[in-house]
């Protein structure tokens, strides 16, 4: 068997359906362009039936990505894979994603349909993708929850159908580590052609155990590909995240004695564009990628490690993409720097006018600030403005009067569309001043789930405050980033980036529908 360990990445489609992460096309290709330099085997790069939307962000990663197979996830149904074909046209590695319920409960409450049924269009699933694309992956969904005498039936035959990858998704998170590894194991060793295929994990994390499950269907069952999401992202409590489970695979290669293909030196910028885009922060405590991960507060621990770094240290931080807040750019950086220091951070924009506009910025913040870090390119870029998305709603200015023992007041300029509004309003805090000012002209009905505010660098007062505000309207749940050195001015940003994606009414099917 291979010692080669399949590093499948799926933050594009599984984690952008956690609600509120859903992402833009540029900030999807953005990202994986990071992905391709991460060097990760394979993207997952949506589900290119599910909305005109993500069709064409897996379109636009197909164009662009070189290094890495793009994959497309479809329903077990002639549509979906036409479409996902049809997506992937320009990628020169290219996989079909397809899937079925296979557990009694989804059958009969979800799908309505009898084994037979399943079974059938499983297979034909396979067959018709087969002749679009030779790489097919095949998904029993709550695979691991189904009866294994009904699921080697169905693997059998989708692999006599011509799969190539078969992935065992613990779709709701149910398993722990020995019994998925077993039941991993178990099918491998029953179906007769099970060597024709690589087998595949693919583990949520309810119980927490998303990463030790995946590490069990390696190392007990056999598995070859690992499925994951930078940061764990994905539906409720998330996936298996890709920076735990390779830095294991990695640091314990004694214990594995697995192959990766990852560069592991920028795992942590990849960590912080996932975050930057879709507002979902990074827990301080989280392994690998969380602020404190390499933080020794303690003296014994300080102590030990400065005499000799593997007391206290199993991995090194600069391993992982970790600089000390390195002063990159100052006032003084003229655009030809600021376009190299895109460059060295992967960052492409399209156009000479998006790099003149994120220069502006540029200029503007370090008029304000002075010393602009990695983090803060990233997150100036990240900004609505200097990309060629559609932006209706944008803040102008802003002014905010806040006096002890006062009530705070806030003024607001911003335009929707052609039109102008300025707005006043008192609030509990300037941050709510400002953004009832911005309700008092939109009225937009939306109910705020989530406020928070981080520094973008650590150790500085001067850093720039990233807002991350979550809406929710008519059934549809978005996050809105925003960052400057003021957090009010922060905050209207990020309002009006959420009430953005709202506005642009991305519609799409339930993936799992
Ligand atoms: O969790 C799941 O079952 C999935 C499948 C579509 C692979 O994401
Ligand atoms: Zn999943």
């Amino acid at each position: 068997m291979s010692d080669q360990l399949i590093i499948f990445d799926t933050t594009l489609r599984d984690g952008e359906q956690s609600p509120g992460a859903s992402m833009t096309r540029d900030e999807k290709l953005r990202i994986a362009r990071q992905l391709e330099r991460l060097r990760v085997d394979v993207i997952e790069a949506g589900f290119a039936a599910s909305s005109n939307g993500d069709f064409e962000a897996v379109k636009s990663i197909a164009d662009h990505i070189k290094d890495s197979t793009v994959c497309s996830l479809a329903r077990a149904n002639d549509r979906d894979i036409s479409r996902a074909a049809e997506a992937l046209r320009g990628a020169p590695r290219s996989r079909i994603h397809t899937f079925i319920a296979t557990s009694e409960l989804h059958m009969e409450k979800k799908l309505r349909m009898t084994r037979d049924q399943v079974f059938e269009q499983a297979k034909q699933a396979v067959r018709f993708a087969r002749n679009l694309v030779g790489d097919i992956e095949f998904s029993p969904e709550d695979g691991y929850r189904s009866d294994p005498d009904f699921l080697c039936r169905v693997l059998e035959a989708v692999i006599a159908e011509g799969a190539t990858t078969i992935n065992i998704p613990d779709t709701v998170g149910y398993a722990v580590p020995e019994l998925y590894g077993e039941f991993i194991k178990n099918l491998r060793e029953r179906v007769p052609n099970s060597d024709k295929a690589i087998w595949s994990v693919h583990c949520h994390n309810d119980l927490g155990m998303a990463v030790a499950n995946s590490l069990a269907g390696v190392k007990i069952g056999g598995a070859r590909q690992i499925e994951c999401t930078i940061n764990g992202l994905g539906e409720r409590a998330g996936n298996c995240s890709l920076e735990e489970v390779v830095m294991a695979v990695r640091t314990r290669k004694d214990y594995f004695g697995l192959t990766l293909g990852i560069d592991a030196s920028q795992i942590v910028p990849a960590s912080r564009m996932v975050s930057q885009t879709t507002g979902f922060v990074v827990q301080p405590n989280k392994a690998v990628v969380g602020a404190n991960a390499f933080a020794h507060a303690s003296g014994i621990h300080q102590d030990g490690v400065l005499k000799a770094r593997d007391t206290y240290e199993i991995m090194r931080a600069e391993d992982v993409g970790w600089s000390a807040n390195k002063i990159v750019l100052g006032k003084l950086s003229g655009r030809n720097a600021f376009k190299q220091r895109l460059q060295e951070l992967g960052i492409d924009l399209e156009s000479e006018s998006e790099v003149n506009a994120a220069f502006a910025r540029f200029k503007d913040l370090a008029d304000r600030k002075s010393d602009i870090f990695d983090e803060d390119i990233i997150a100036l870029v990240s900004d609505e403005s200097v990309t060629s998305e559609q932006e209706h709603y944008r803040l102008l200015a802003l002014s905010q009067h806040s006096e002890t023992g006062e009530r705070p007041q806030a003024s607001v300029v911003f335009t929707a569309g052609e039109v102008e509004h300025k707005a006043s309003s008192d609030g509990n805090g300037p941050v709510d001043a400002s953004l009832k000012a911005i309700e008092s002209r939109l009225n937009s009905g939306a109910e705020l789930l989530l406020y928070s505010v981080n520094a973008i660098t650590s150790g500085s007062t001067e850093s720039q405050g990233e807002v991350t505000v979550r809406l929710q309207h008519g059934g549809r749940v978005v996050n809105g980033v925003g960052a400057d050195p003021d957090i009010v001015v922060a905050s209207a940003k990020a309002y009006l980036s959420a009430l953005n994606k709202l506005h642009s009414n991305l519609e799409r099917v339930a993936a799992q529908g």
